[in-house]
């Protein structure tokens, strides 16, 4: 069914591009198919989608983690990891309340482990630092899928190791329905008006090999590459319909803080954050993420067919990848002003208010003067109690921080309730929190409880969680 909508919509898009005669914003493109002689020359992949196979009431997924080569550069190979193929992963697609199984086996020749980022789900299903994938072994995650529509991902979670394994090419995106999101007149054909984009950065050797070799310094500072892919394509294309498409993002990266935008300043209207929708659509021109922040936006193309627009990081001027309007809509969306409506836990219910410091000395990174230990645990939360979390970063770099279990509302930054932007009013489970400055958010760990399964909170700057970022609790 995709592929007989594409060869419709390419013979469309011939047809639209002689009849519309539309004048390019590039002038490398020419007039022939997709071929562009400029440096966006490769198509955008997208990840398989996977919805894995019914076994009774279940929903199974079967990820293979192996070790292969990848071509990211013209003419050598990459050694590369990756989940059922050579790099990255297929994107799991998860519908709320179902039941799931998903088998994680490790081809990789050393251990690891898988986390679901982002996932409601009992500890000892997260995926955490302890419960490790030995080589050649299967470990199962199995739940009831118990939250709202989002897009979340699963990478390793290694004790010291997770920026070196996810560096590796292990991630992959987890794309959870509900009935509302089935609803909302949004677009929502994968790979076709609803795109995912893993955005990383990477530096090679001249053998073609991942240069990655922090040093202590750029441990401190954050690792950053010098060569940007979208989902393991560097400088891609994507030829879209003329009509609103909406993006699925995730920073990637171990370290780098990106400043999403287009070239021409288009406006953008972001839908969703790291674990819901938006109330109602945010306008953006500018979009900030953090390592393993996600966010949803729609870019409406209806009135651009061929054109084209650079999508790029405005923070470090790069481009990012090219989306080329040639196609005529197969279909309209029209974005509804109102989303959903969140229910937002009240400041006057918290019974408990921690505090977090992120700090270093000495080359070691901690969380109130701890560095991670797996057999201890800091904190110790009561189920279902509403807590008021405060995380300062006392650095003058930067960091963010993310919780396992579930989501959080942002109240504050800095001590103030107005510097909390529109779009970040989702349900989160990672923050930005830029050097010197600290962040109070509202939470309610629901549903489950262990007293010997730890969940982990960190710093999601990978190197810095591995430098000891890191520290656990438990729900009891
Ligand atoms: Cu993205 Cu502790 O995880
Ligand atoms: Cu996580
Ligand atoms: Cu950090």
């Amino acid at each position: 069914m995709n592929r007989r909508t594409f060869l419709a919509s390419s013979i469309a898009m011939a047809f639209g591009l002689s009849s519309c005669g539309g004048s390019s914003t590039n002038n490398n493109d020419g007039g022939e198919n997709p071929p562009n002689s400029d440096k966006f020359s490769k198509p955008l992949r997208i990840p398989e989608e996977y919805t894995g196979r019914i076994v009774a009431d279940q929903t199974v997924y079967d990820l293979n983690l192996q070790t292969g080569t990848t071509k990211f550069l013209d003419n050598l190979d990459t050694p590369t990891w990756g989940v059922n193929g050579s790099y990255l992963g297929p994107t799991l697609r998860l519908k709320n309340g179902s039941k799931v199984k998903i088998n994680y086996t490790n081809n990789l020749g050393e251990d690891t482990t898988m986390h679901g980022h982002g996932m409601h789900v009992p500890a000892k299903m997260d995926g955490g630092t302890h419960q490790v994938i030995a080589d050649g072994t299967t470990w199962t995650s199995s739940y009831t899928v118990n939250q709202h529509a989002c897009t979340n991902w699963y990478h390793p979670h290694l004790m010291g190791k997770t920026a070196e394994h996810v560096m590796n090419g292990l991630a992959g995106l987890i794309i959870l329905d509900d009935d509302k999101s089935e609803a909302l007149d949004l677009p929502k054909r994968y790979g076709v008006d609803d795109i995912p984009l893993v955005i990383q950065d990477r530096s090679f050797n001249a053998d073609g090999s991942f240069n990655y070799n922090p040093s202590r310094r750029e441990i401190m500072q954050g690792w950053k590459g010098d060569t940007f892919m979208v989902n393991g394509v560097i400088n891609p294309y994507i030829d879209v319909e003329a009509k609103q498409i909406r993006f699925r993002i995730l920073n990637g990266s171990n370290s780098r803080i990106y400043t999403f935008a287009f070239e021409s300043g288009r406006a953008f209207k972001q839908i969703a954050t790291d674990n819901s929708f938006l109330e109602s659509p945010v306008a953006l021109t500018e979009l900030v993420l953090s390592p393993a922040e996600r966010a949803e936006f729609v870019v409406d193309f209806t009135q651009d067919m061929g054109t084209s627009e650079i999508f790029k990081d405005k923070a470090s001027g790069n481009d990012l990848f090219k989306v080329n309007i040639n196609k005529t809509a197969q279909q309209t969306t029209q974005v509804p002003t109102s989303l959903v409506s969140l229910d937002k836990l009240n400041p006057q219910d918290s019974v408990n208010t921690r505090s977090f410091s992120l700090e270093g000395r000495q080359g070691r990174l901690t969380i109130n003067g701890a560095s991670m230990q797996m057999d201890v645990i800091n904190e110790t939360v009561p189920l279902n109690a509403i807590e008021i979390w405060e995380v300062t970063n006392k650095m003058g770099m930067d960091h963010n921080f993310h919780i396992h279990a579930t989501h959080f509302q942002l109240l504050e930054r800095n001590g103030n309730a107005g510097a909390v932007s529109d779009n970040e009013k989702g349900y989160k489970d990672t923050v930005y929190i830029p050097p010197n400055q600290s962040v109070k958010f509202i939470v309610q760990m629901t549903d489950y409880k262990d007293s010997t399964g730890p969940y982990m909170y960190h710093c999601h700057i990978l190197e810095h969680e591995d430098a000891g970022m890191m520290g656990q609790f438990i729900v009891i």
